[in-house]
This record gives structure tokens, C-alpha cells and sequence, in this order.
């Protein structure tokens, strides 16, 4: 049959396929018995076609003898194939002669075909197990008789289609072979027209109105040709990022001025307090993923520390949200040191307020100190959260300011005046919330949610949305020793709401009301959501010379958190950071970043904060560096971190319990100890150390259906001897699938103890790979995907960190396009695959 010649097949645009080394079974019946091949006028042979290769075996070429007459039309839909989720599959047909071939699906998850005739392409989509889609292949010829073939395409579960990016340090933004990367919105870029572009030297001024400091976490915004919301968009968008904290000694000409005693300059302060917050800015694909950033954009905005906004939630009014701005604690002004974030069902942004202690000028002790007019119960909160600062972080408070004075002296957090609304002795209260904002109304007020509590968040990540099932809110306060919390909402999610064009009037609704919880997590694999509820949580016990801490109402609860969630028993963490949902099976993962020795010590680990052990740092530094010293550093603790992942009891957002496990434990491949230290083996191609961000792709495509992908981002200062800050790509499995063990520790001294938990399946380079590494001295935070996953985001935070104004230590992002001068500056990046596919897959 010289026809078979003539098939062509199945290709896969997107990686090298072999076709021969990944048939199936079936496939190879198939060719054997060419059963997709249909002749014109054969009864026996269009049925052939559709039968099962089973029936095929009793069929043979010759069945329809060898004249030639039958011959002469042929149909071929090619052979069978397996591709994996996401890959672009093409249905490459024949047909001898004459007549219009057209493609169908015949079985399997519907897919869109693209294209007409012969040859057409669809989107593997994301599956949990290997499913088959059957197509058939029909043309007419001129006798009328219509002529089917079909071919099987089994689509397998997503695989990491890359190679793995080696460690390294080098100072540009490293990705797999066949990707790009474009640098997008930098430090200073301006959001507005008539602002001028950024010098980058020290000079510019009003980043009111232009891009914040310490790019962290982000989030894209779909509009529409219009400029409206359109959720699916992947073309047109806003990108909402936050910036979390300065390079302060890249913001001024040499450095900044005054730093210690002060006073600061008013201008250096004003840019300071101005480069943090949240930035807003529109993107747009120019075409074919050819991305850019739109100066003038309507939807542009900055909120920065001095924007207006209103305090909502059980904790509104509160007499310890009054301050000399708000003498009622219904508003406040700002947000700051905005850390991770979340997005909700209704299309607004959650930011996270985490390190905001730091900021305000309030010493613990000396004669500076207001402690004399404060009562007992104060002085045991600004201590818990660490309002405990000589000067504050940049000393904001001692500007001399012409002008409006407050924006500067409400970093004083001194009790100082007659009274709490003579002075901003509550400040430090209106800091340490989530905060959401309306990505699409540059005019809103964002509203502070009281109701989620105060700590110090990372992230505020959204369980998954059922219809008729309450919200989860799930959030790390990270710092060594705190917990994991969920927001429980008093009301059910009504899938109409995400529509509604009163986005904030939604979080109202949903984030206002409802049960804050913290964690425990319990050795035997369960967990206890453990409700904050005034009147059930028992006055925090004494602590040292603090006396007992006795809740006066809600408001206090949520306002001291961390007070009650000591009270009622909750598991101390290895700093929870970034909290992310598997979109698929709905289950929880929380990075763990590190800890030091008196944060775990050798005899107060627990079955989920497990390891006490040292990684020595500085003894094999592939690269020689000047800063790396000769002599290995120990860092004994948990220097290197873990991830622990969560599943609600009967998967609904309102379980008062939970199982757990651990799913990956972070190690220094070259020297950590595989029994107890490097549990999973993790290799030179997948060791990471301090996860933080934390992301799960899109749902919306193949990347996030499924068996989604889990992006994991480094902030790491333990094994940086070894890589830059990197960002990986995994394939989790699910709680429950590894088994418990016992690991034994060993502390500074040698001595040893054994701790036992509970751990995932063993990760390996099939389902944990490097994806990425970030230039000097940076962080890598933030991530999101364009909805279709061809675009994905990255930042870029604090690359020179290190540095000197006029010696940076880095220039990124110049450097990526191999300059090797200038300032550096966090950016977003933008990565696309050469072919266009999905990234990662
Ligand atoms: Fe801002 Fe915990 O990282
Ligand atoms: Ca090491
Ligand atoms: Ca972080």
C-alpha cells in the first residue's frame, strides 16, 4: 500500500517529539493495521475506522484486495500520538485527491481546533491522567460518499518541558534555552505623562507618580480592546505590584542623608515614604508577545503611605485605631512594606502589610522611650509586634517639614501629646492589615480589612471558590516562631458577585464579617483550625515580667492577633511566608523560609518545623567572591526551610481540621546530609534554599488544570555562596502521598535528638527543575501569568542590594542587555517561549 508513505502525522510544535520512541502500543497497532485509512466505496473499511485496535487485529491490508480500483481515495488522519498537557498538538491529514477534508473531535475533553482543512492544531488541555481525544477526518468526493478517518491523540498529565538553568552568579536574569526574557516597568519608570524618564542617578523625584522601590508581588488585571474588565484577556491589562522597601542608597545622589539622629532632609524622606506601596500600571502585548508598558495610561496609579484610606471591619472606630488624623479610627492614610498578596473572586487586589514595625520611632527603653505613659496592656502589644525602634527604619518622623507636618511626624509613635488624638501613639495600629484595592478605579479608597487581623503579612491567598461553601482567606505572618492563619467568611460565595461592577462593596460583603483561625499542627499528621473569638480565647498567660494580657473586646483580638493566637495554643513556624492554592484539588501550600538556632532550636522542633541542623556556607563557592569568606559560616537552625501543604477536612474552606504534610524540604545539594537534611535528593538541577513566594499557574490554562505547576521563588541569603536568588518549577502530588520518617538533628555541640513528621513523596527532576536565576545580590518575588500562561511575570526585587551609590553592585536590568554600568533597579520581567507555547510546559 504505497499510501502509507503518505501519512504524514502527527507533529508537536512545541518540543522535539520522538515519535517512535513515545508510541503507543496502540500506535503501533495502528500503523500495522493502518486503520485510520480509509477507501472510498469500502463498507468494511469505514467501519474498520472506527473499531477498537482489538477488532482491528483481525483485519488485514489486503482485506480490500489489491485491483487498485479502491485505491484511488484515500483519507488519512495520520498516526496516533502522545503529547502532554499544553503542547500544541497539529492533526496533519491526507487525502489522495479531489474532495474537502474536514477535522472533529469525536471523544474526549473538547478542544478547539484552529485552522480548516487538512491541517489543524489544538491545545493539549491540562489532565490528572493520561486521556485519550479521538479526531476524525472526513472528505467528500465527487461521487457524494462521504469518507471518515480518525486518529487518537493521548494527552498525558503536564510535564516540565526545560532544561533545568544551571546555579549561578552571574548578573543578568538566566532562563531555559528557548526563552526570552523582556524587561518591563523598572524602579522610577514613569506612570504618567509629562513625568519625566528616570535618571537613575540619584535626581528624580515624585514617585507619587512613578514606579515604587522593591518590586514584590504582582498580579495582572485583564481589559478588554475597550479598556473594560475582561477577565480572559491576555493582551491587554493591568499589572498591580507592590513595593515592599528601599534601596534607599540608590534614591539620592550619595546615599542617603541624616540617617541616624537626623533631621532627614524633607525631600529625601518625601521620595522615601513615596517609593513604597502599590503600584498600578498597564500592559500590552504589541504583538506576537512583544510586550510593553503604557506611560499615559488612565488606569496608572500609585498609592503610596499618604494615600486615603478607610478601615473597615470588626476594628473600625476602635479607640486604638484613633490617631491625631483619624479621631475616629474610621480612616487611615497609606499602607506600607507590602510584602505578598492575593486576589479575589471579584477582581480586586489583596496587599499585605508584613514588616511595618520597623518604621516608627517608638524605643523600648532610654529616655526617649514613652513606656511611662503607657498602660501595661500597651507596652506587651508594641513588644509582641516589635514597635520597639530607636529611630524608625529611614527616621521619617525627625523631618523638619514646611509643609504638612503629619505625613512626617506620625512615624513618631510616642505617646507625646494630651492624648491618643494629639499624637500618633496609634499609628503602629493602622499598619499590619490586608489591604484590597480596585485595580480598575484609579479613584477608590482601598479599604483596610480589620477582619483578617493584624501581623505581619506575607500574603493573603484565596482557598478555592465554591458556590454555597464560605471563603477561606489563608495567611503566614512572617516572622521566626509565628503562625499560619485563615479568614473563615460569615457568608456563603454566590458566583454572581464575581461580575459585580461594585468590586470593593464585594469584599464588604465576603472579607468584613466572618472567623479569624490559626493554625496547629499536630504529629500525627492533623491539624486544628483554632478560631480567635472573643470570649473563647483565654487571656494571653504571663510572660517573664509581662503580666497577662486580658482581651478587652474583637476589636483587640484582631488588633493583637498574635496576643491570641499565643493564647490559644498555635504551632510556632519556621516564618511562614507566601500561602498559595492548588486550583485543582484545592489543597494549601505555605513556604517555611528559614530559621535560625534560637528561633528552632535543637530541642524545640516539632513534626512540622522538623529539622535543626547546620549548612556551612563559604566552603565551596563555585565562584570566587570577594564578600564569601575563605572559612565555612555555620548556620546551624533551619537555614534552608521547607514547604508544608494542608487539605481541609471534606475540602471545604470552613474545616475546623485539616491533614498535612511536608512537601519539600530545601537543602544545599553539594553538602547537606541526605538522611536527615537533604530528604528528597534534591540535585545541582532542583536545590533551592529559603522558598518564599509561592504560585500556582492559571487555571484558565492547561499550566493550571489538571496537574498544575507550582512556581517556587527564592529569597535566600543561606546558599548564595552557591546561586543567585532563583525561581523553580514543580509537579506536586498531593498530602498524603510520601509517609512519615524520623530525622535526627544534630546542634552546635554535636548532640543529637530525633523529631518525626510527616512527608510528601520524594521530589525528583521529572517533577522539580530550576526555571530561572536572578542577577546579584536580588530577591526573586511576584509571579502571575497572562490567563492563556504564554506570558509569564516575574519580579526582580533589590538586585546590587549591597551596593554603593557610586560602586552598585549590580546593573541589572542595564545588564541584560550586557551593560555593565549604572544603577540597579527592581523590575518586572516578562518571559515568553521563542515558539509561543505555554511557559514552563
Ligand atoms: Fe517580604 Fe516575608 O517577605
Ligand atoms: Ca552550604
Ligand atoms: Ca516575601
Amino acid at each position: 500500500m504505497k499510501m502509507l508513505d503518505r501519512v504524514r502525522g502527527y507533529s508537536d510544535g512545541d518540543v522535539d517529539t520522538n515519535h517512535l520512541g513515545s508510541r503507543t502500543l496502540e500506535s503501533m497497532a495502528a500503523d500495522r493495521y493502518s486503520r485510520r485509512q480509509t477507501l472510498l466505496g469500502s463498507l468494511q473499511a469505514t467501519a474498520a475506522a472506527f473499531l477498537g485496535t482489538g477488532l482491528l487485529s483481525a483485519c488485514d491490508l489486503d482485506l480490500f484486495g489489491s485491483d487498485g480500483d479502491n485505491e484511488r481515495f484515500v483519507v488519512s488522519a495520520g498516526e496516533n500520538a502522545t503529547t502532554s498537557a499544553g503542547r500544541t498538538v497539529t492533526l496533519n491529514g491526507d487525502v489522495t485527491s479531489g474532495g474537502t477534508a474536514s477535522w472533529t473531535q469525536v471523544s474526549g475533553p473538547t478542544v478547539e481546533l484552529q485552522g480548516t482543512g487538512n491541517s489543524v492544531t489544538f491545545l493539549a488541555p491540562g489532565v490528572a491522567a493520561p486521556t485519550p481525544l479521538v479526531f476524525s477526518l472526513t472528505a467528500t468526493p465527487a461521487n457524494g460518499n462521504a469518507v471518515t478517518a480518525q486518529t487518537t491523540v493521548t494527552v498525558n498529565p503536564a510535564m516540565l518541558g526545560f532544561e533545568a538553568v544551571a546555579k549561578n552568579r552571574n548578573d543578568i536574569v538566566t532562563v531555559p534555552a528557548g526563552y526570552s526574557v523582556t524587561v518591563m516597568t523598572r524602579l522610577g519608570d514613569p506612570l504618567s505623562a509629562g513625568v519625566s524618564a528616570y535618571a537613575n542617578d540619584g535626581t528624580d523625584a515624585n514617585f507619587a507618580q512613578r514606579i515604587g522601590d522593591h518590586g514584590d508581588a504582582l498580579h495582572w488585571y485583564g481589559l478588554n480592546a475597550s479598556g473594560a474588565r475582561e477577565d480572559a484577556s491576555s493582551t491587554r491589562g493591568l499589572m498591580v505590584q507592590n513595593h515592599e522597601n528601599l534601596n534607599v542608597q540608590y534614591l539620592h545622589p550619595n546615599g542617603p542623608t541624616n540617617v541616624g539622629a537626623g533631621p532627614r532632609p524633607e525631600a529625601e524622606a518625601l521620595k522615601e515614604i513615596e517609593a513604597h506601596g502599590v503600584s498600578v500600571t498597564e500592559y500590552r502585548d504589541g504583538g506576537d508577545r512583544q510586550w510593553i508598558w503604557v506611560q499615559s495610561s488612565p488606569f496608572n496609579r500609585r498609592i503610596t503611605p499618604n494615600t486615603t484610606m478607610a478601615i473597615n471591619g470588626p476594628a473600625r472606630g476602635s479607640a486604638m485605631l484613633r490617631t491625631a488624623y483619624s479621631t475616629d479610627g474610621t480612616q487611615g492614610r497609606g499602607t506600607i512594606n507590602n510584602c505578598a498578596n492575593g486576589s479575589t473572586g471579584w477582581a480586586t487586589l489583596l496587599t499585605c502589610e508584613e514588616n511595618w514595625a520597623g518604621y516608627f520611632r517608638r524605643p523600648n527603653s532610654g529616655t526617649a522611650t514613652d513606656n511611662a505613659q503607657r498602660t501595661a496592656a500597651e507596652l506587651t502589644a508594641l513588644r509582641r509586634y516589635g514597635v520597639t525602634s530607636s529611630t524608625g527604619n529611614y527616621a521619617w518622623s525627625t523631618t523638619a517639614a514646611a509643609s504638612d507636618t503629619s505625613i512626617f511626624r506620625r512615624w513618631d509613635a510616642r505617646a507625646i501629646g494630651g492624648s491618643a488624638l494629639e499624637d500618633y501613639r496609634n499609628e503602629p495600629n493602622q499598619f499590619g492589615w490586608v489591604v484590597e484595592i480596585d485595580p480598575y478605579d484609579p479613584a477608590s479608597a482601598p479599604r483596610k480589612r480589620t477582619a483578617l487581623g493584624r501581623f505581619g503579612h506575607e500574603g493573603a491567598w484565596l482557598g478555592r471558590l465554591t458556590a454555597g461553601q464560605k471563603l477561606a482567606v489563608y495567611m503566614g505572618d512572617d516572622s521566626r516562631r509565628e503562625y499560619l492563619y485563615k479568614f473563615v467568611s460569615s457568608t456563603d460565595w454566590s458566583a454572581a458577585d464575581a461580575q459585580s461592577a461594585d468590586r470593593l462593596a464585594m469584599g464588604d460583603k465576603y472579607l468584613d464579617a466572618g472567623t479569624l483561625h490559626v493554625a496547629r499542627f499536630n504529629a500525627d499528621g492533623s491539624g486544628t483550625w483554632l478560631p480567635l473569638v472573643f470570649g473563647q480565647v483565654p487571656n494571653r498567660p504571663a510572660v517573664g515580667a509581662e503580666p497577662a494580657y486580658v482581651f478587652a473586646d474583637q476589636a483587640d483580638i484582631l488588633v493583637n492577633a498574635r496576643l491570641a493566637a499565643d493564647a490559644v495554643g498555635a504551632t510556632p513556624m519556621d516564618r511562614p511566608e507566601w500561602t498559595t492554592v492548588n486550583p485543582v484539588n484545592g489543597e494549601i501550600y505555605l513556604t517555611l523560609t528559614n530559621n535560625n538556632a534560637s528561633g528552632r532550636p535543637l530541642s524545640d522542633t516539632n513534626a512540622a518545623n522538623p529539622r535543626h541542623y547546620n549548612d556551612p556556607k563559604g566552603s565551596s563557592a563555585p565562584v570566587p567572591d570577594p564578600a564569601t569568606p575563605p572559612q565555612p559560616t555555620a548556620q546551624f537552625g533551619n537555614p534552608n526551610g521547607h514547604i508544608v501543604r494542608l487539605r481541609e477536612a471534606g475540602d471545604n474552606n470552613a474545616a475546623t481540621s485539616f491533614t498535612w504534610d511536608i512537601y519539600l524540604f530545601a537543602a544545599d545539594s553539594a553538602e547537606a546530609d541526605p538522611a536527615n537534611v537533604n530528604l528528597f535528593g534534591l540535585t545541582a538541577d532542583n536545590d533551592l534554599s529559603s522558598p518564599d513566594g509561592l504560585w500556582f499557574s492559571r487555571p484558565q490554562n492547561p499550566a493550571g488544570q489538571g496537574k498544575p505547576l507550582l512556581w517556587i521563588q527564592t529569597d535566600d541569603g543561606a546558599m548564595t555562596d552557591r546561586t543567585n536568588n532563583q525561581m523553580l518549577a514543580a509537579l506536586p502530588g498531593s498530602v498524603g502521598d510520601g509517609g512519615v520518617k524520623t530525622i535526627t538533628n544534630t546542634g552546635q555541640d554535636g548532640a543529637t535528638a530525633q523529631q518525626a513528621t510527616r512527608v510528601g513523596a520524594p521530589v525528583s527532576t521529572a517533577t522539580l527543575k530550576r526555571f530561572l536565576v536572578g542577577p546579584r545580590e536580588c530577591e526573586i518575588t511576584g509571579v502571575d501569568s497572562t490567563p492563556d500562561g504564554r506570558t509569564l511575570f516575574v519580579g526582580i526585587q533589590h538586585p546590587g542590594e549591597e551596593g554603593e551609590p557610586n560602586a552598585p553592585s549590580s546593573n541589572w536590568p542595564q545588564s541584560q542587555a550586557g551593560t555593565t554600568s549604572g544603577r540597579p533597579r527592581s523590575a518586572i520581567v516578562a518571559i515568553t517561549k521563542n515558539d509561543g507555547g505555554i511557559v514552563g510546559l
